[in-house]
């Protein structure tokens, strides 16, 4: 499938550009393929609510057969995914986690995975309870230490699958340190991007082979769509992905299509508002001296911090710290008058989440007291309020 084109275009088409100089990023979140409709001129994409598609003349294939296969809604989203990340191709699913078990179904019985250790909940269930029945083994490895993932290393390693920042410690990986070494044995590469966003780390750039999201959080923005992106960096990967997305069907509905690409158009404008207060809170958190341990790539005693600035041009909007307790984390989470308290992250409101009972609650205990999501931890995504009213409400919350 190549680009989207209007079945009847009436000629209304972009302007020619007279400058080779690329675009930035801020320009390329507005402007992207199919943004202006060919047929209308209208200002979206539209809606093209149909499963199926007339074949004009059985004899020629056509661009669009089947919403499945193709949908000229959902292949403006891919498109523009696709160039945000400076990938070949992008793919659409259903949800984040859609988008990464269908990424995992490029590897076969037998094979086995490199995952970093503290992979968002969800990921750590899909491996461990079902790539693991399609005889799909992993081993989790900090992943800030490049010696334990090539020690991990087995003749039938064919995968490494990274998150950083990871979730919810916000630990850094080496993204062109990893992928060098995996190129060197052969090693497909995964990323999920979801924290940073394309605006802030581009993982291609950096060698990674597949890019995936859950669009549900940044790049939708609003809490209202629940969706995942996949890009590959190369055509063979494209065509195996598309492959198999087309074989799943766990494909991007119309309607969460233009949603999605409704909230993209904005993403520049709310991260960097995201960020500035992600910082403040940050900042006010670790002055305090009864929290135990404050998250945050931004910060200047995080250990991973000079790394991360290498490859990221942010540090995103995620700030999780340790209050002490469990009890202490419940106490605040019943005070707090701000935030949602709830599962998800990357919204226009703030979104308090407590990953011991919610987005790392399919991690056994053991597990998670090893990779740190002690039970006084909690996450905050911080959304667009005013970052004095975000503070003031946590401060009456963290009174005893
Ligand atoms: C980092 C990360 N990856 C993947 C997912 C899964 O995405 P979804 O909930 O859209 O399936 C999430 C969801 O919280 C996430 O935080």
């Amino acid at each position: 499938m190549s680009g989207s084109k209007s079945p009847q275009s009436n000629g209304i088409s972009r302007k020619k550009r007279h400058s080779d100089r690329p675009r930035s990023f801020a320009t390329k979140l507005i402007h992207f393929e199919g943004a202006i409709d060919e047929a209308t001129g209208a200002s979206s994409v539209p809606l093209y609510q149909a499963s199926t598609f007339h074949h004009a003349d059985i004899e020629q294939p056509q661009t669009y057969d089947y919403s499945r296969s193709g949908n000229p809604t959902r292949q403006p989203l891919e498109d523009y995914i696709a160039a945000l990340e400076g990938g070949v191709r992008g793919f659409a699913f259903a949800s984040g986690m859609a988008a990464i078990s269908s990424a995992f179904m490029l590897l076969s019985a037998g094979d086995h995975v490199i995952c970093t250790e503290d992979v968002y909940g969800g990921t750590y269930r899909l491996l461990t309870t079902v790539m693991n029945r399609m005889n799909v083994e992993t081993t989790f490895v900090d992943m800030t230490d490049l010696d334990r993932v090539r020690q991990a290393l087995k003749p039938n390693t064919k995968a490494i699958y990274m998150e950083t920042p990871s979730n919810p410690t916000l630990k850094i990986t080496d993204i062109s340190a990893v992928t060098a070494w995996a190129k060197e044995h052969g090693l497909l590469t995964l990323l999920d991007n979801t924290f940073m966003t394309p605006y802030h780390q581009r993982p291609i750039e950096l060698g990674v082979d597949i890019v995936l999201h859950s669009a549900t959080k940044f790049l939708g923005g609003h809490s209202d769509v629940l969706a995942g992106l996949a890009v590959a960096a190369n055509e063979s990967l494209a065509r195996r992905l598309g492959h198999i997305q087309n074989s799943m069907g766990n494909v991007l509905g119309i309607q969460d299509s233009w949603l999605l690409m409704r909230g993209m158009k904005t993403l520049k404008a709310r991260m960097d508002a995201h960020e500035q207060s992600a910082r403040k809170l940050a900042d006010w958190l670790a002055s305090r001296s009864d929290i135990a341990a404050v998250y945050y790539p931004g910060l200047p005693n995080h250990p991973g911090r000079a790394i991360h600035e290498r490859q990221s041009a942010g540090y995103g909007a995620v700030v999780s710290f340790d209050v002490g307790s469990g009890e202490r984390a419940k106490r605040l989470m019943n005070k707090v008058t701000i935030p949602l308290v709830a599962v998800s992250l990357g919204a226009v409101e703030s979104i308090l989440s407590y990953p011991p009972l919610m987005s790392h609650a399919s991690m056994p205990k053991e597990v998670r007291a090893e990779r740190g999501i002690t039970d006084g931890l909690l996450r905050y995504s911080v959304g667009l309020e005013d970052i004095g009213d975000i503070i003031d409400d946590l401060e009456q919350a963290l009174a005893d």
